[in-house]
Order: C-alpha cells, then structure tokens, then sequence
C-alpha cells in the first residue's frame, strides 16, 4: 500500500486508502503496489467516493487523473456527498476552483483542465489550499503533477469493459 505508507510518512491523507480498500479490493498487485477496483456502475464510483469522504481529514488532496468523461467529477461530487456538502456540485471548469463549507469539513474542488499558466493557480491560492484545513480534490491532477504535495491520494479513472464499467487505480 504504498499510497498510505506515503500518505503517512508526509502526514497527510491518515488513513484513506486503508480504510476504503478492504471493501473495494479485488485485483491487488503486489508487483506495483497498487490497486485496481473495478467500478461496474456509476453507483460504485458514488460508493466510493462516499467512503473516501468518510476518511477524510483536514489538509488531504485527493488528485483526480483520467481522460475526458472517465467519473472524476462523479467521483468529486460523491466525496462531496458523503462531507454532507448541501450545495450542488458542478465542475469547476471555467473558475478552477469551487469551495463549499457546508460539509463535515471545508470541501476543495479544483478542474486544472483548462489552466495554461502556472501562475494562474498562485493566483487563486492554489499552494495555499492543498496546504489548508479542508479537504482539496483536482481533477486533471497529473497535468499539475509537479505542484501535488508528495501525500496526495492518487486516483486514476480509466474506461472500462461496456459503457459504465471504470477501472480505478488507485495509488
Ligand atoms: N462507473 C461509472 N463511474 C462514473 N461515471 C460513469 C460510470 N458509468 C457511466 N458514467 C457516466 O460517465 C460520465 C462521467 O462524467 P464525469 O463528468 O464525471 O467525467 P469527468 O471525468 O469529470 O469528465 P471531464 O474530464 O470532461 O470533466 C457521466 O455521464 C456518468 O453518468
Ligand atoms: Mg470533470
């Protein structure tokens, strides 16, 4: 489980991977640390996403990565849910970030699919939230890849067999 061996040696993230895991592993491999989950409908992506909002903590980043219309806003919106955000959720594409306080804890959802410019995201703070008291999600987070803190929950969406299996990896 390398993400959580990282996750805690940073001291970030607690215990997120460890705690969804379990209820969602299937393909383990030890050759890449990694895990596979296969989300056979968008209910599982809600589920999981719900469950990563469970173990949530202040000052976690949950980086989203995966192609055009693989769940990552799905996902965000469920990890929402699940903080008890009251507010509807939409993809922050055109603004970059959009901030609810609603939840358990403050909820930070990015979309960097559209920032041409680093500096953009200095603008907004960017540094400054992934480093603050709630929990942050990026979409398209590998385009940033070098801005992530080193703890961040790395969460990869893939299309799937038919149309509403996603491969998820995570780590
Ligand atoms: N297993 C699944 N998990 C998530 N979404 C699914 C699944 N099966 C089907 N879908 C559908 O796929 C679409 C995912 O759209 P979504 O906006 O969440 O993707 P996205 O990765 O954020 O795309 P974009 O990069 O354009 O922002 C939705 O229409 C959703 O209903
Ligand atoms: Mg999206």
């Amino acid at each position: 489980m390398r993400a959580a061996l990282e996750c805690q040696a940073a001291g970030a993230c607690n215990a997120l991977t460890p705690a969804v895991l379990p209820r969602f592993g299937r393909c383990d491999s030890i050759a890449t640390m990694k895990k596979t989950i296969y989300l056979t409908t968008e209910a599982d992506t809600q589920t999981l996403g719900r469950e990563l909002a469970q173990s949530a903590s202040r000052g976690d980043v949950i980086a989203l990565a995966g192609d055009l219309g693989t769940g990552k806003t799905t996902l965000a919106q469920a990890i929402a849910e699940g903080l008890g955000v009251r507010e509807a959720v939409t993809s922050p594409t055109f603004t970059i970030l959009a901030e609810y306080d609603s939840g358990r804890i403050p909820f930070y959802h990015f979309d960097v699919y559209r920032v041409h410019d680093p500096d953009e995201l200095f603008e907004i703070g960017f540094a400054e939230y992934l480093e603050g008291d709630g929990l942050c999600v990026v979409e398209w987070a590998d385009l940033v890849e070098d801005l992530l803190p080193p703890g961040a929950l790395r969460v990869r969406l893939e299309m799937g067999a038919g149309e509403s299996e996603r491969i998820c990896v995570i780590g």
